[in-house]
């Protein structure tokens, strides 16, 4: 019997990004070739006639796994039975605002999406937050759907672990393929921590190879932390395809696991691992197993990877405290 299409809900469907990841989540690299998906795209009411657009230009890919794509500017019906939620549109910063009030207006949209999701999502819900300030985000999300495991709100650290890898690569002459087991660790953002001290260049230790600690220190760590804030310099515009394509990486892995002798990184909810305080939403190194993403356990931490993991969780902290004065968590 032919499978049953897979919900995926889209936020900010006509922004960049969404433009960038529809097609290829209608195309099947999301969750492979033989799951027919279901497309519902969320927007607000000014860019709904936008949305339409790209919608049309998905009719008209004639993707043999899409089986239908709704429109719409109403939260409970996009969220409605959904089984992936990426949830990408999010209020950017603008002159003049304060990191508080672009918290309360992030508030403003996660916590009713939350609330959607709990009340209409299907029950195995996976939901991905991309939009920034993106765990902060997922933890608004996830404490306005009580009835949802926690477990299954996480926060895109992947574009992150994406870039540290290709840094790696070309520091070290090796290929992508060859690296394994790095961590991005914290927050997505510029106190975020790539961890190559437990990495590996073909079976070799990275950081041996490598073996020099002030680029770690002065060029691998701020290029890829700052990375973001690089690439808007450049194209006036922040990073797009590549989001897209972490955020199908990030689910793609969810779904059907990481490959053995491997993990990659992504913003989960602590269980208290590696002194995170339990409920923050961080970034973490993780194997995916049986559909669940899991904290790779028993890593040793140096004094340089402890000290930069603790500026990243408490910036984290600083977050949660400011969510929760406002009476978003
Ligand atoms: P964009 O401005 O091009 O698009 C955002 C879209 O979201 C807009 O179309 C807007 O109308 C829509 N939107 C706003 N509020 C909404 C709501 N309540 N419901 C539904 N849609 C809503 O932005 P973009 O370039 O696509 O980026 C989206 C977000 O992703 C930004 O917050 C950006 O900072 C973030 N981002 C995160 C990462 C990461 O690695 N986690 C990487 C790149 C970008
Ligand atoms: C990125 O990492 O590219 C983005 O989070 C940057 C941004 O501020 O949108």
């Amino acid at each position: 019997m032919a499978q049953a299409p897979v919900t995926v809900t889209v936020t900010g469907a006509a922004g960049q990004i969404g433009y960038a990841l529809l097609f290829r989540v209608a195309s099947g690299q999301l969750l492979g070739p033989d799951t027919p998906v279901r497309l519902r795209l969320l927007e607000i009411p000014q860019a709904v006639q936008a949305a339409e657009g790209t919608a049309m230009e998905l009719d008209d890919c004639a993707f043999p796994l899409l089986t239908g794509v709704d429109v719409t500017d109403d939260t409970r019906r996009a969220f409605d039975g959904v089984n992936v939620a990426l949830l990408v549109g999010a209020r950017p910063r603008t002159k003049g605002m304060e990191r508080g009030d672009l918290l309360e207006a992030n508030g403003g949209i996660f916590k009713p999406q939350g609330e959607a999701i709990n009340a209409g999502a299907a029950d195995d819900v996976r939901v991905l937050v991309v939009g920034n300030p993106a765990n902060t985000n997922a933890l608004i999300a996830q404490a306005h759907a009580p009835d949802v495991p926690a477990e299954r709100f996480t926060a895109m650290t992947r574009l992150d672990h994406n870039r540290a890898l290709s840094q790696l690569a070309a520091k070290s002459g090796a290929s992508v393929a060859d690296i394994t087991k790095l961590t991005i660790w914290g927050n997505h953002s510029a106190t975020q921590y790539p961890d190559i001290f437990h990495a590996e260049i073909a079976g070799k230790s990275a950081a041996d190879l490598v073996g020099d600690r002030q680029w770690l220190a002065d060029e691998f760590i701020p290029t890829v932390a700052k990375r973001g804030a690089a690439i808007i310099e450049a194209r006036g515009a922040s990073s797009a395809a590549s989001a897209a394509n972490a955020a199908i990486d990030h689910v793609h892995d969810w779904a059907h696991g990481t490959p053995d002798g491997d993990w990659t990184s992504a913003g989960v909810i602590s269980d208290g691992s590696y002194g995170v305080p339990e409920g923050l939403i961080s970034s973490f190194p993780v194997v995916s197993r049986g559909g669940r993403f899991e904290i790779v356990q028993g890593l040793e931490l140096n004094d340089f990877s402890r000290e930069r993991i603790d500026a990243s969780v408490q910036e984290l902290q600083e977050e949660r405290d400011a969510v929760a004065a406002l009476g978003l968590v």
